[in-house]
């Protein structure tokens, strides 16, 4: 018996994680090349984003075996137990415009699914503009962050922070995230090998990536909307800093990825972020 068995058991699935391992199954050629791993941060968007103010190259991966401050949209803590899951962030330099940005959160949503799919058999359902949902419970979510140069005669980005969060062999969630929350190995009643996993999402990552910028925006759209999906369902959407929520009925993805929301007086709304609800009737 290893020192990981005798201080859990095998059961709970909880095994530290190999970077040897990581990169013997790694195909990419940029992501993951330069992989930073720590046992724990704050948050892996936090150092991943002091990483690129500090000068680190396209495709640097920061990867951690828990957090103690990981984090989504609007603030929410994100639960990240240590030998469990995956808690990783991807910088990316890109050379489009700023404005071809959005579309790389439904690339990333993309990308995980494609790698959970690949590894696990499973088909994770695709929540606008980036979570994966299992039973409608949250297997994924990812956390875009962005900083552009924009003036008179520059518009360029200097970073994209990719902050990914992939709730695998979690048994057991806190009370308060049971009702919400998923994992693969609660889906499947299976542990589910994370190194392998890992390394695929980067793969998957590296392709949609390269085609966001090779051939546009239209085929990662067409690839998200190819996915189990929320379009077709009626939703809410809370945005940022707006006071009112959006109700409609999910309509399409437009050329730019922004939700298309059809009301009930039959107006379509063009949503570009925040946070969706699915409605039960
Ligand atoms: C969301 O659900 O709003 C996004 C959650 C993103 C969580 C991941 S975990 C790894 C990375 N580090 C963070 O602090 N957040 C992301």
């Amino acid at each position: 018996m290893n020192a990981d068995e005798v201080l859990v058991g095998k059961t709970d699935c909880r095994k530290s994680l190999s970077i040897p391992a990581i990169n013997e199954h790694l195909t990419t050629k940029h992501i993951g090349r330069e992989l930073h791993f720590a046992d724990s941060l704050v948050s892996t968007n936090k150092t991943s984003i002091e990483k690129a103010q500090g000068g680190a190259c396209h495709g640097t991966v920061v990867l951690a075996e828990t957090q103690t401050g990981g984090h989504g949209r609007q603030h929410r803590l994100w639960y990240s137990p240590a030998g469990l899951n995956l808690y990783f962030s991807v910088l990316l330099r890109p050379t489009f415009s700023p404005d071809k940005a959005p579309p790389i959160t439904l690339a990333s949503a993309v990308a995980t699914a494609d790698a959970v799919e690949i590894v696990t058999g499973v088909k994770p359902t695709l929540k606008w503009p980036n979570d994966l949902l299992l039973d409608g419970k949250k297997l994924s979510g990812i956390l875009t962050e962005i900083s552009a140069e924009i003036s008179a005669d520059t518009r360029k980005i200097s970073w994209i922070v990719l902050g990914v969060g992939l709730n695998v062999n979690t048994k057991e969630f806190p009370p308060e995230l049971k009702t919400t929350a998923t994992s693969l190995r609660l889906y499947t009643g299976r542990c589910h090998p994370r190194e392998l996993l890992l390394a695929t999402i980067l793969e998957r990552l590296e392709h949609w990536f390269t085609v966001l910028t090779v051939k546009g925006a239209a085929v990662v759209i067409d690839a998200w909307k190819a996915k189990p999906n929320i379009l077709g369902e009626w939703v809410t959407i809370k945005s940022a800093g707006k006071p009112n929520s959006v109700s409609g009925l999910a309509k399409d993805l437009g050329e730019d990825g922004a939700l298309l929301l059809e009301t009930r007086k039959g107006v379509v709304e063009r949503v570009i972020s925040g946070d969706l609800v699915q409605e039960t009737h």
